[in-house]
């Protein structure tokens, strides 16, 4: 297994639609695993390929407390087929947007089908953090942030906050 740099915004790749995996192989089964690793490393609840450079719509999350034995999850090609109604709202933060949180309200429970490490045809069905979870990463599939969830105004701070945090890095 190997530990991956992971891209923070602001970063054009962070926008883009990855595409389709279709069958696992071990190359894809290795990306998980190095997924998992980089995101336990962080620390962090959850992880999208693109995060990692990769545009292909694979996640990995783990939302075990820390008293918890660990439960990784590794989606291949999620889909959403059902949200709920009714809404949860959890402080949400990113591994591309270190450092920075907001509220973000989401559906509370949802279900979502993918395909697993062994190319079966799987569904999940979640709540709390993992529903949460799972579709934070999902979004990242589709080029989209937690901070696009909040207000403009919000979003403008976070994201100059992160340029010039960048800038500074390059600088020092
Ligand atoms: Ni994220």
């Amino acid at each position: 297994m190997a530990i991956l740099p992971v891209i923070t915004a602001p970063d054009r790749r962070l926008k883009v639609v990855s595409a389709s995996v279709g069958a696992v192989d071990a190359a894809v089964r290795r990306l998980l695993d190095d997924m998992l690793e980089t995101m336990y490393l962080a620390p962090g609840i959850g992880l999208a390929a693109i995060q990692v450079g990769a545009p292909r719509r694979l996640i990995v999350v783990d939302v075990a407390g820390q008293n918890e034995p660990p439960s990784p999850l590794r989606l291949v090609d999620p889909v959403v087929t059902w949200r709920s109604e009714d809404v949860a709202t959890y402080e949400e933060g990113c591994l591309s947007l270190p450092e920075h949180y907001a509220e973000v309200e989401r559906p509370a429970r949802m279900r979502v089908r993918y395909t697993d490490v062994d190319n079966r045809a799987a569904e999940l069905e979640a709540d709390g953090l993992l529903a949460t979870c799972v579709q934070h990463e999902i979004d990242h599939l589709d080029g989209t942030l937690f901070v696009d969830h909040i207000s403009a105004l919000k979003r403008g701070i976070i994201l100059r906050k992160l340029a010039k945090a960048k800038k500074a890095q390059l600088a020092g």
